[in-house]
């Protein structure tokens, strides 16, 4: 496995590789890899001859109050485990080299991003699209992959692909859990053993409004309102609780059966978090 920092070293290696026919994937990810992650790399594995994993802990999709600074890093860890996933190479390239000092281009998706991480975040998926805009223009792949971990980040990078006409084909991949049914997160790390055991709270809520769902239940407020409820301790306070459509992630107002998505974020203590199931 090789570990390239340069852009320009990337992108040679990926012209040699097409030139040789292979078809190439990426996962974008920032490093502190997890089972979430790696299932991304796996499914990456089986579409396509080259993986490339990038690392890039991406400073523009942070605001200004937020983790950037102590966002997990761990290089070493994170190729080990690349390797032992089969990757071929780790692009793990530094803000310098990704973002020149009077850079005055980003990527915008204006209408998906309104909604849900969007409102509390507001600059965030304008980082998002920039950067996986660059890495995409760098690494050149056939295709790439993203967690439905972060479905609506999903939902507007194929906005993206489709109205800019990229020639990269992306692969949605389901969420990993812990077996408490707590998400995988990089952020997790943030908790406490008791803060992780309560976060779990998250996840039965999403399961409570599937269940109400399931008895025949279709009033949107009602479905959010149980979910709420449920997740709400001492310690959480909610972001957002929405019914969404599950392929484009904006706003429904009626409920489409086995097509719908609850999203939702939270602060447990001082961690953000977000979840969604379908329902
Ligand atoms: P990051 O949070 O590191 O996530 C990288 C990829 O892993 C994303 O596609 C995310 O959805 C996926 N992922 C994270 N946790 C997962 C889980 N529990 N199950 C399945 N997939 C999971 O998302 C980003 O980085 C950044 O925004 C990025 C796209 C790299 C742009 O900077």
């Amino acid at each position: 496995m090789k570990i390239i920092s340069s852009p320009k070293e990337m992108k040679e290696f990926s012209a040699s590789m097409k030139a040789e026919g292979k078809k190439i994937a990426l996962v974008p990810t920032m490093g502190a890899l997890h089972n979430g992650h790696l299932s991304l790399i796996d499914i990456a594995r089986q579409n396509a001859d080259i993986v490339v994993v990038s690392i890039f802990v991406n400073p523009t999709q942070f605001g200004p109050n937020e983790d950037y600074d102590k966002y997990p890093r761990q290089l070493q860890a994170d190729a080990e485990k690349c390797e032992e996933h089969n990757a071929d190479v780790i692009f793990a390239p530094t803000p310098d080299e990704i973002y020149l000092k009077d850079a005055s281009t980003f990527v915008n998706e204006e209408q998906i991003s309104q909604h849900l991480c969007g409102k509390s975040r507001p600059k965030h998926f304008r980082g998002v699209t920039t950067v996986v805009t660059i890495l995409f223009n760098i690494v050149k792949p056939d295709v790439a992959v993203f967690g439905e971990k972060d479905a609506q980040q999903v939902s507007i990078i194929e906005r993206m692909v489709r109205d800019l006409f990229m020639d990269v084909q992306i692969i949605r991949a389901p969420i990993i859990r812990e077996e408490s049914g707590l998400a995988l997160s990089s952020r997790n790390k943030y908790m406490t053993k008791m803060e992780q055991d309560g976060a779990t709270r998250i996840r039965k809520a999403l399961l409570a409004g599937k269940e109400l769902v399931d008895t025949g239940v279709t009033n949107l407020d009602r479905i959010k309102a149980l979910v709420i409820h449920k997740v709400t301790d001492a310690k959480t306070r909610v972001i957002y609780v929405e019914v969404v459509d599950a392929k484009t992630s904006l706003p429904i107002s009626e409920l489409n059966i086995g097509k719908s998505r609850i999203s939702i974020a939270v602060w447990y203590g001082e961690t953000r978090l977000i979840d969604n199931i379908i329902i």
